[in-house]
C-alpha cells in the first residue's frame, strides 16, 4: 500500500513535467484499474457476441475471465482498507460488490454457455447494473 501513496505525487510530477505526455514518466495504472479494464473488455466481448461480431467461444472465454476477476474483488478492495482509499467506498459497498460481482459473473458464464441469447442479454444487463453498479452507481454508499 506504500505504492498507493506515491501515485498522486508521480501524477503531479508528470503534470508539472509536461501536460499529459506519455513515456517512462507516465504513472502506471493501479492494479484495481488494470482489473477494471479487463472486466470492461470481457463485458464488451460478450456484448459483441450478442451483436453477432464475436463467437460463443470468445464470449465464453470472456465470461470465464470475468468470473476470475470477480474472485479478485476481496483482494483488490479489502472492505476496511478500500473505504479509506476511495472516498465513495464504504466497507458495506465493498462487501456487497464482492458478493454481487461473483454471483452475477457466475450467472453470466452459465447463460453464455447455454447459448440462450435472451438469457445472456438479461444477465449481461444485470451484471452491469447490479455487479459493476454496486460501485459505479450510487445507490449504496
Ligand atoms: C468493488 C467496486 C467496483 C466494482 C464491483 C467495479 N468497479 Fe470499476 N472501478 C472501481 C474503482 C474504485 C475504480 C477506480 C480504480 C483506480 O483507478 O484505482 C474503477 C474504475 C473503473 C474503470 C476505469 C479504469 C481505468 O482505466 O482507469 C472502468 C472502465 C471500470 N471501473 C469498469 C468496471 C466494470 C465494467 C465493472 C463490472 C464488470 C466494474 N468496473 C466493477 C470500483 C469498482
Amino acid at each position: 500500500m506504500r505504492l498507493r501513496a506515491t501515485l498522486p505525487i508521480l501524477a503531479s510530477l508528470a503534470l508539472l513535467a509536461g501536460c499529459g505526455e506519455t513515456g517512462p514518466g507516465t504513472p502506471q495504472p493501479t492494479p484495481q484499474a488494470v482489473a477494471m479494464r479487463h472486466m470492461l473488455a470481457d463485458i464488451n466481448q460478450i456484448r459483441a457476441y450478442l451483436y453477432g461480431s464475436a463467437s460463443q467461444a470468445q464470449a465464453s472465454g470472456a465470461a470465464s475471465d470475468l468470473a476470475s476477476w470477480a474472485k479478485q474483488v476481496p483482494a483488490l478492495f479489502p472492505p476496511e482498507l478500500a473505504s479509506q482509499e476511495y472516498v465513495d467506498m464504504s466497507p458495506e459497498r465493498a462487501r456487497a460488490a464482492n458478493a454481487a460481482m461473483n454471483t452475477n459473473a457466475a450467472l453470466l458464464l452459465a447463460s453464455v454457455q447455454s447459448g440462450n441469447q435472451a438469457a445472456i442479454a438479461d444477465q449481461l444487463a444485470a451484471t452491469e447494473k447490479n455487479g459493476c453498479g454496486t460501485c459505479h452507481l450510487s445507490g449504496i454508499k
